[in-house]
């Protein structure tokens, strides 16, 4: 008889954007006609810019053409666009070569399936609170242990709180895999290029690997923050970069990203290449690249106009998380985040829990948020906004916060 794998069934924050989406359902039962204004989901909003449109609409007529037509390409990606991400990385003083940048359909299955190249006794790290799937897919690779108090045995947890400006201090223990979130989901901090370097030096003293989503890199304005890991010299020797044109060019529906796995990446008993080489034969065997269409896409995105427009769309989004930021200061809320990255990290007035919170938001101001608990046991007590949305919709939650709730 065929068994499920167990680990399914210890799986807890699933239930998370369900629970939002049930609540809010019975609220707009309960009171016909009152709209919601939702700043709960990281999802964006806007068009795609016109390069960007071109490129997909390229790649379309290209398959209306027997002479251009392609089926399925290299499962590492068009070499034309890996080379594109490399020249890309080269701008910002960063030295790739194309074989070692491998193109996805988005980076959320890349952190996913990165731990399965490693050893299933490897000791997993995350920073808490953070984007549930680093743990959620060690869970399910049965590396979780006993679920207590909001934490799993077998996982190490690095804090994230005021104190530390939510992002961690390295590993008191030693671990083999370190999951980084930066700029990160949910909590809008990002690290400093001395933080990175601090969890850097640690990998290499303990042969440990870094798994540095960078998902929101181009959120960042500041320019002594650094983008990716490999701005800090020896990264190359520890770190997989993960990557996505989702909150960069509004990919989120088209899906595609790329992950850095170096030539030099070392591990217990590896020799130069072999974890790109085990990378890709996981690819080769698991996937079959990502969609020509949207490859085509990601070479508009990539070219000068292309990064020029989506940066546009980025300001936008930057100016909403300002609105949010500054609106919700004014109430005499703390709120940390939104200012390098698009969301809005508030610490919940008084005791109440952030599901408390999120009821009273919704009640009293007809706004839907996250609460920070759904994101780990450390985000009890905080929310999450975020600043996806129309211009319109974000000015119409603020002021219903600004106008409406009770502190
Ligand atoms: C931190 C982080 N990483 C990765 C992803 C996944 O993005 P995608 O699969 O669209 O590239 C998300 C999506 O919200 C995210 O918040």
């Amino acid at each position: 008889m065929a068994a499920i794998n167990k680990n399914y069934n210890i799986l807890q924050t699933g239930y998370l954007f369900s629970e939002i989406a049930k609540r809010t359902r019975a609220f707009t039962e309960k009171n016909p006609g009152v709209s919601v204004l939702r700043l709960g989901i990281g999802n964006t909003t806007e068009a795609l810019p016109p390069s960007v449109v071109s490129g997909l609409q390229l790649g379309v007529s290209k398959l209306a053409d027997t002479t251009t037509y392609t089926g399925y390409g290299d499962e590492q990606g068009d070499s034309r666009l890996r080379r594109a991400l490399a020249d890309w990385y080269s701008a910002m003083g960063i030295n790739l070569d194309q074989q070692e940048i491998f193109v996805s359909d988005g980076s959320k299955t890349d952190t996913a399936n990165i731990s399965s190249i490693f050893g299933s006794d490897n000791i997993v790290a995350v920073q808490d609170p953070v984007y549930p799937v680093y743990v959620d897919s060690n869970i399910i690779a049965g590396k979780g242990g006993k679920y207590r108090n909001g934490r799993y045995s077998g996982i190490v947890y690095l804090d994230c709180t005021d104190k530390n400006n939510f992002f961690p201090d390295t590993p008191e223990r030693k671990v083999d895999l370190i999951f980084l979130c930066s700029p990160n989901n949910p909590t809008g901090s990002v690290a400093t290029k001395a933080q990175l370097k601090r969890f850097v030096d640690y990998a290499r003293r303990h042969e440990a690997v870094i798994i540095f989503d960078a998902a929101y890199a181009a959120y960042i304005k500041d320019p002594r923050l650094p983008r990716s890991i490999y701005e800090i010299p020896g990264a190359k020797e520890c770190a997989i970069e993960i990557s996505s044109f989702s909150k960069w060019a509004g990919f989120t529906g088209v899906r595609l990203g790329w992950t850095v796995v170096p030539m030099k990446l070392r591990a217990e008993g590896v020799t130069n290449g072999e974890l790109n080489s085990i990378w890709n034969r996981r690819q080769c065997t698991m996937f079959n690249g990502a969609s020509n269409i949207a490859q085509e896409g990601g070479l508009a995105v990539l070219s000068k106009t292309g990064q020029r427009e989506c940066q546009k769309i980025i300001d936008y989004y930057m100016e909403n998380a300002r609105i949010i930021r500054e609106g919700l200061r004014r109430i005499g809320l703390t709120v940390f985040g939104g200012e390098n990255a698009p969301y809005i990290w508030l610490k919940v007035p008084g005791n109440m829990s952030s599901w408390d919170f999120f009821e009273k938001l919704l009640i009293q101001t007809h706004v839907v948020g996250t609460p920070g608990s759904g994101f780990g046991s450390l985000g009890e007590g905080y929310f999450r906004l975020s600043a996806f949305g129309h211009r319109e919709n974000i000015e119409n939650a603020i002021k219903s916060i600004e106008r409406n709730i009770l502190i």
